[in-house]
């Protein structure tokens, strides 16, 4: 039986581009998909074709703005409300940055955090939704957060744009003892360039060029790599690249020699031990807290 099927998936920024094509393939393999967007009428029109597809309802749709608790709080519980919990999340919303993705833009407070709040927040405030909608039920899932190719690699005239997913891997990364605290296995895609809209929308002709002369990836990969993230249990806190030609897996930091030392390596299956402990305590409260 495949995998995906009875499983609840919730994906933002779902209402075209790779989001859109994520949700559709886990649909195709037998899961229900809540989408969470600002593009109303695309989400809308996405999981009525994949309600009709079915011929009965596998997939729901909600305005959510990912830089709001409210809504990613809303998303999650329509989830759970309509289809019983949460597996599966997605977050994958993202910008460029218009107007504010470089270091030469006008020096504006709101514009130039707003690509942060909604790349690196939209992820960090779905992770934290996320894990409490999974772990409450005691199940564990799988959360998959969008990064890019920039997130691994410097881009020039998308400076802030690569800043922001960077804190994705970052964050990402540093999220894999979850596997250990509750089942739950955080894990990253850095798509190349593929060809969606969001490319469209750049500021400097200097990035048109570099999309436009770039080799893509077909939405094909892209897609599967998300959905190994999802399938493989070995993978937790890692980084999949999604390239012309396939999926590569990042290899894990190693530190530098010097920056470890053998009484602190000798140290730290203790240190990791009572870690897990505490943040089993921790994620326990926030359970509590959350009224959930
Ligand atoms: N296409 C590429 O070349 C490429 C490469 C690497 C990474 N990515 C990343 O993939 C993800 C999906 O992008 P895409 O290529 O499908 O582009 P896209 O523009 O087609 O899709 C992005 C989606 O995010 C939604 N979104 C934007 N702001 C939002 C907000 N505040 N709240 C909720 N939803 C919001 C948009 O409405 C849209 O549906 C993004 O995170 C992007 O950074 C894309």
């Amino acid at each position: 039986m495949d995998p995906f099927i009875s499983k609840v998936a919730v994906v933002t920024g779902g209402s075209r581009g790779i989001g859109y094509n994520v949700a559709k393939e886990l649909v195709a393999r037998g899961a229900r998909v809540v989408i969470g967007d600002i593009l109303d009428k695309q989400g809308e029109a996405a999981i009525k074709e994949f309600n009709d597809r079915a011929g009965k309802k596998v997939a729901a749709y909600i305005h959510t703005d990912v830089t709001k608790y409210k809504d990613l709080l809303a998303l999650f519980s329509l989830a759970e409300k309509i289809f019983g919990c949460v597996d599966i999340a997605v977050l994958n919303a993202g910008v460029t940055g218009m107007g504010a993705g470089g270091i030469f833009t006008p020096l504006d407070d709101e514009k130039d955090m707003s690509i942060h709040d909604i790349n690196m927040g939209g992820v960090i405030k779905g992770n934290k939704v996320a894990l409490l909608y999974m772990a409450k039920h005691g199940k564990g899932g799988a959360i998959v957060n969008t990064a890019s190719m920039a997130g691994v690699t410097p881009a020039n005239f998308i400076a802030a744009y690569a800043a922001s997913k960077h804190a994705v891997v970052g964050w990402t990364r540093s999220l894999g003892h979850l596997k250990h605290v509750c089942n739950v296995r955080v894990n990253a895609v850095c798509p190349a360039v593929c060809a969606t809209d969001i490319n469209n929308y750049v500021d400097h002709q200097s990035t048109s060029d570099f999309l436009n002369s770039s080799p893509k990836v077909s939405m094909e990969i892209v897609v599967q790599t998300f959905i190994r993230c999802i399938e493989d249990s070995r993978l937790s806190g890692d980084i999949l690249l999604a390239l012309p030609d396939g999926t590569h897996i990042q290899p894990k930091y190693n530190p530098p020699a010097s920056s470890v030392s053998k009484e602190f390596l000798d140290k730290l299956p203790q240190i990791r031990q009572d870690g897990n402990k505490f943040a089993k305590e921790a994620l326990a409260q926030a359970i509590k807290d959350s009224k959930l």
